[in-house]
C-alpha cells in the first residue's frame, strides 16, 4: 500500500534494521522522522532521503531519556503535524556472566530497550489517535523466548515488550492503535557476504535474515486494512526458534 500523507516514528531508525524500517516506509512514499542517538548516520539518511525526493526529519534522541522523547515528538509533531505509526525499534545488548551483571547494566539496558516503548507509546498515543489512528509495533526478539547463558537484562528487556505489546493493545483499543510485537532471529546487519554456509544452513530457511526481512513485516502491520492483527508477537527468524535440537 502506499503510506502518502502517513507519518511513521521509527527509533534507532539511523543504522541496521531502523534504517530498512526508514527505507520501506520511504519508498511507500510515508513521512520518516528518525529518532536516534546515532547524529552523523541519522543526518546523512535524512539527507539521502530528501535527496531523491522523499520526506525524512531526523532529531537526535536518547530513547533511554524520557526528556529527550517528549523533546522529538514536539519536532514531529511541529514539522509533520500528525502522527500514525510508530516503530519502537531502538535497541543495545549487553551480555554479561550472571554473578557480574551490575544494576547500571540492568538499568541501562532496561531503560534503552523496555522503558523507552512504553514512554514512546505513552507520547504519541494521542497524537495518533487525534491523526485518525495507527499502529505501534514494538522489535522484541527471539531471546525473550529462549536463552543463552548471560543474556538476563537483554532477555528480560525483550520479554517485557511483549507483555507490554498485549498491554497496550488492550488500553489502546479505544484510540484506534493495534499494537504488535516483532520478534526477530538472526538479522544480519553487517556484511551479509561474510557468513559462513553453515550460518545459512542452521536455519529453516536455509538462510541468515536481512533488515528488509523485518522492514516488510513493519509495513504489513502498519498497513490500516490489518488491523484486525493486535495483541500479537511474530517470531520472524527463519524458523530457527521452531528448530529442536539434540545431540546426535
Ligand atoms: P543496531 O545496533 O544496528 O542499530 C540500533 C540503532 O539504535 C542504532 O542506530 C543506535 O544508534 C540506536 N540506539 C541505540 N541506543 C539508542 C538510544 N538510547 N537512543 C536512540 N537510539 C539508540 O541494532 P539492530 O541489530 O538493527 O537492532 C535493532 C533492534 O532489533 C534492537 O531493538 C535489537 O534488540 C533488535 N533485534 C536485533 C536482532 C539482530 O539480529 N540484528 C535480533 C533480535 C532483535
Amino acid at each position: 500500500m502506499s503510506f502518502k500523507d502517513k507519518t511513521v516514528v521509527v527509533t534507532g531508525g539511523a543504522n541496521g534494521i531502523g534504517r530498512a524500517v526508514v527505507h520501506g516506509f520511504s519508498g511507500q512514499q510515508a513521512r520518516v522522522v528518525i529518532a536516534d542517538k546515532d547524529e552523523n548516520a541519522g543526518k546523512e539518511l535524512e539527507d539521502e532521503i530528501q535527496e531523491s525526493g522523499g520526506s525524512a526529519l531526523f532529531v537526535k534522541t536518547d530513547v533511554s531519556e524520557p526528556n529527550s522523547i517528549k523533546v522529538m515528538v514536539k519536532r514531529a509533531v511541529k514539522e509533520y503535524g500528525a502522527i500514525h505509526n510508530l516503530i519502537n525499534n531502538a535497541g543495545i545488548s549487553e551480555f554479561k556472566p550472571f554473578d557480574e551483571l551490575t544494576i547500571e547494566n540492568w538499568d541501562r539496558v532496561l531503560n534503552t530497550n523496555l522503558r523507552s516503548a512504553f514512554v514512546c507509546s505513552r507520547e504519541m498515543a494521542v497524537v495518533i489517535k487525534t491523526s485518525g489512528g495507527g499502529s505501534i509495533v514494538n522489535i522484541a526478539s527471539t531471546r525473550a523466548l529462549m536463552s543463552e547463558p548471560g543474556s538476563e537484562a537483554y532477555a528480560a528487556s525483550k520479554g517485557g515488550l511483549l507483555a507490554l505489546t498485549h498491554a497496550m493493545a488492550v488500553s489502546l483499543a479505544d484510540y484506534g492503535i493495534s499494537v504488535n510485537a516483532i520478534s526477530p532471529g538472526w538479522i544480519h546487519t553487517g556484511d551479509y557476504k561474510k557468513l559462513r554456509e553453515k550460518d545459512h544452513q542452521q536455519h529453516l530457511s536455509k538462510r541468515v535474515g536481512k533488515p528488509d526481512d523485518i522492514a516488510r513485516a513493519c509495513l504489513f502491520l502498519c498497513n490500516p486494512e490489518n488491523n484486525f492483527i493486535t495483541g500479537e508477537n511474530f517470531v520472524i527468524d527463519g524458523g530457527m526458534t521452531r528448530k529442536m535440537i539434540y545431540e546426535p
